[in-house]
């Protein structure tokens, strides 16, 4: 090494120094504070319907102090895929959705950067509690559900996309399930939450620019609690069976109108032929 090239090297120094202190104020200091902000605006959109943070279990449990109870890992994962942590057979997957009564956490399709931001939110000893709805009222639930009266955002009917029982004999639509073992059996108590942010594909389509008030959620949750506790009226049931019978007594009725004089003028000289042939 000689002397002379000394000066030259010693120019990059100030420039490294520089580049490491940014990186590592941006690191430490810019990032999380952008994130928790983001998460937790987050939250509140993809996450409340089934979850409090330090407000008691939902349909979800209460992630309070998840972050000391799961690897940063493993809460990764799982807030990414949760249905390929479970499929892979993971044990803390298993045990969760069997305590949960077996309604699995739905795959939000959320991008890594999100999901960073979630944990830097639930890790910053933020709480967020249920929302503490009024008592609901089963008729007016009722009427919101087919339509007999109209929501104050103006979304849509639910009849127009669910069935139920309690509604009749025709339901309502099939794009969405049925709601009779969908509703409160599957979700519990916690169903009422689930209104008031649905998070899944269509519904969070619906009624993220119409959200249901706080006394609609809890009118029908009251209306869908009832159906799922009494099920399908043995009315309706009666009914569906009237419809098939006379729906069944009607093709033949037709059946015989169109084709019964056909089938009778093919084989009446087709036996009449046969009959001749053998006297021969
Ligand atoms: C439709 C309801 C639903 C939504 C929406 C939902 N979760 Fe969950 N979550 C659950 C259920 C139920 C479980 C329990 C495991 C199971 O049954 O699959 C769970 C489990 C978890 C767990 C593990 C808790 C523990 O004790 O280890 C975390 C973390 C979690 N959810 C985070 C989130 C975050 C973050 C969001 C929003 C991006 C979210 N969940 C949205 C229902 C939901
Ligand atoms: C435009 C059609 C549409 C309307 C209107 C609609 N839903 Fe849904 N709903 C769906 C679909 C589709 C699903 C299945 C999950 C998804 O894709 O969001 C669903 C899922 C649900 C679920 C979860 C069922 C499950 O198996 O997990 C509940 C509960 C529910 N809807 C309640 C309601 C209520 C209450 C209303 C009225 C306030 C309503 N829906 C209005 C289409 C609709």
């Amino acid at each position: 090494m000689t002397k002379g090239e000394r000066p030259s090297t010693i120019w990059f120094v100030p420039l490294l120094v520089f580049a490491l202190v940014t990186a590592v104020t941006g690191i430490v200091f810019a990032k999380p504070l952008a994130q928790t902000s983001d998460g937790e605006a987050l939250f509140k959109e993809k996450c409340v319907a089934c979850h409090t943070i330090g407000g008691g279990d939902l349909v979800g449990p209460d992630l309070q102090g998840v972050a000391e109870r799961r690897s940063n890992e493993w809460l990764t994962q799982w807030i990414l895929a949760p249905d390929q942590v479970l499929a892979s057979g993971d044990p803390i997957a298993a045990e969760l959705l069997a305590k949960y009564k077996n309604v699995p956490m739905p795959n939000l399709a959320l991008t890594p950067d999100q999901v960073d931001s979630l944990l830097a939110y639930m890790g910053s000893g933020a709480t967020i509690g249920g929302t503490v709805l009024p008592t609901g009222d089963a008729t007016r639930g009722k009427a919101l559900f087919v339509g007999d009266k109209r929501f104050e955002n103006s979304g849509p009917q639910c009849m127009s996309c669910h069935s139920i029982a309690g509604i009749g004999a025709l339901g309502g639509g099939s794009l969405g399930p049925d709601l009779t073992a969908n509703g409160y059996t599957k979700y519990g108590e916690g169903l009422a939450a689930f209104l008031g942010a649905p998070p899944t594909v269509t519904m969070n389509v619906v009624w993220k620019d119409t959200p249901l008030t706080p006394q609609e959620q809890a009118d029908l949750f009251a209306f869908m609690k009832n159906a799922s506790v009494s099920g399908r009226e043995p009315g309706a049931l009666l009914q569906i069976a009237l419809l098939a019978i006379l729906g069944a007594a009607a093709w033949i009725a037709l059946a015989q109108f169109y084709w019964g004089k056909r089938l009778k003028g093919v084989r009446r000289p087709m036996i009449e032929r046969t009959l001749a042939a053998a006297q021969k």
